[in-house]
């Protein structure tokens, strides 16, 4: 058991990444019960919505999961509220995952609280501001990560600096990982394990879109790519997504409603350019949603249950460690080799 396993309670040192939208009570849960640590991603919800998933959540595993907040996007307050909400309702052994920093009092209440503070950084300099945060484990994120991107640098580069000047933190590595093999890679390189979010997002228990699930299974790692379009509702960031009618150098067209989707328990309409992804519910024009999507889509396929998923994953990985292999096969389902 390395120091992530034993920090987290997790029999596989393999996060799911929070993903708004997509990550709901069933994709959380049916990671957890695989062994891996599942994530419930909060986004906008309001806190008595936070407080109703969360408890979805613990009626279906009794095995450790996240909760997880975006405070750029949810804003200080709700970020904060939604926490309170979702500690009252956590079991001791769940915690909690940031994507960038949260503000003092965020982190104060989850790590008052007993629960571990895992954030999701970009840069060495924000890693530092996490480790004095609180931080228990430090979600170190690369370009190629599908989403929303917190920095520049490669995983394996960001990895490397932080090692160095944090020697004894707990670090996962977040983009480029989709295998067991990939997992292996990155832990002889000095990581304490990794978190996924492309990887989950065709899976059965996704509520991914259905035409959005498949064009992650088909795609390959050019098909993504890094765009400042999808700007409605969360300006500022950069987010790599599946080319699309609109990510090419076309010039902007008219932000009308193009579709209407169901976020926060209502309906909503949805803006061309918005940063909401498509999911189940959503109807209308999808290809021209933001369809997030981590450069690892290459070794990811098909539209399993969960369980198959992260065995497969499992197998691989304790197959490289045996081996000390370093191959990026991911086993029957692997599409194309390219990367
Ligand atoms: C569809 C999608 C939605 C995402 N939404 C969130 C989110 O709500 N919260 C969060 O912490 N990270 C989110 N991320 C970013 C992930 O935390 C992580 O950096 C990324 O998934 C890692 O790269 P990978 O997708 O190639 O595995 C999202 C990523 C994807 C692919």
């Amino acid at each position: 058991m390395n120091r992530l396993q034993s920090v987290l309670g997790l029999e596989l040192p393999l996060l799911q990444a929070g993903m708004g939208g997509i990550a709901g009570p069933e994709l959380c849960a049916a990671v957890s019960r695989a062994g891996a640590g599942g994530a419930l991603a909060l986004y906008k919800e309001p806190p008595e919505r936070a407080r109703e998933l969360v408890r979805a959540v613990v009626a279906s595993t009794s095995r450790p999961f996240a909760v997880n907040v975006i405070p750029e996007v949810s804003g200080p307050a709700l970020c904060r509220a939604q926490l309170r909400a979702a500690l009252e309702e956590l079991p001791a052994h769940a915690f909690v995952t940031s994507f960038g920093l949260p503000d003092a009092g965020a982190a104060h209440d989850v790590v008052r609280s007993g629960r571990v503070l895992v954030i999701q950084v970009g840069t060495l300099h924000d890693a530092g501001a996490a480790l004095r945060l609180g931080a228990g484990v430090l979600v170190l994120q690369g370009t190629g990560a599908g989403g929303h991107l917190l920095g520049e640098l490669p995983s394996a580069r960001l990895l490397h600096e932080t090692r160095a000047r944090y020697s004894d933190a707990v670090l996962a590595v977040a983009g480029g990982v989709a295998t067991g093999a990939d997992l292996a890679r990155m832990l002889a390189r000095g990581a304490d394990g990794a978190m996924a979010g492309t990887l989950f997002v065709p899976t059965v228990e996704s509520a991914a879109h259905p035409y959005y699930k498949q064009r992650v299974a088909d795609a390959s790692a050019d098909d993504t790519v890094v765009t400042t379009r999808f700007d409605i509702g969360w300006p500022g960031r950069p987010h790599r997504v599946l080319r699309n009618s609109l990510t090419g150098k076309a010039p902007r067209r008219p932000a009308t409603f193009i579709a209407t989707t169901w976020a926060g328990g209502s309906r909503l309409p949805v803006p061309r350019y918005s940063a909401a992804v498509p999911v189940a519910a959503t109807v209308g024009r999808v290809e021209e949603m933001a369809m997030y999507c981590g450069r690892s889509c290459s070794r990811v396929a098909g539209q399993h249950p969960v369980a198959a998923v992260v065995e497969q994953f499992r197998r691989a990985y304790e197959a490289a460690g045996r081996s000390h292999e370093t191959s990026t096969e991911g086993g029957p389902w692997k599409k194309r080799s390219s990367r």
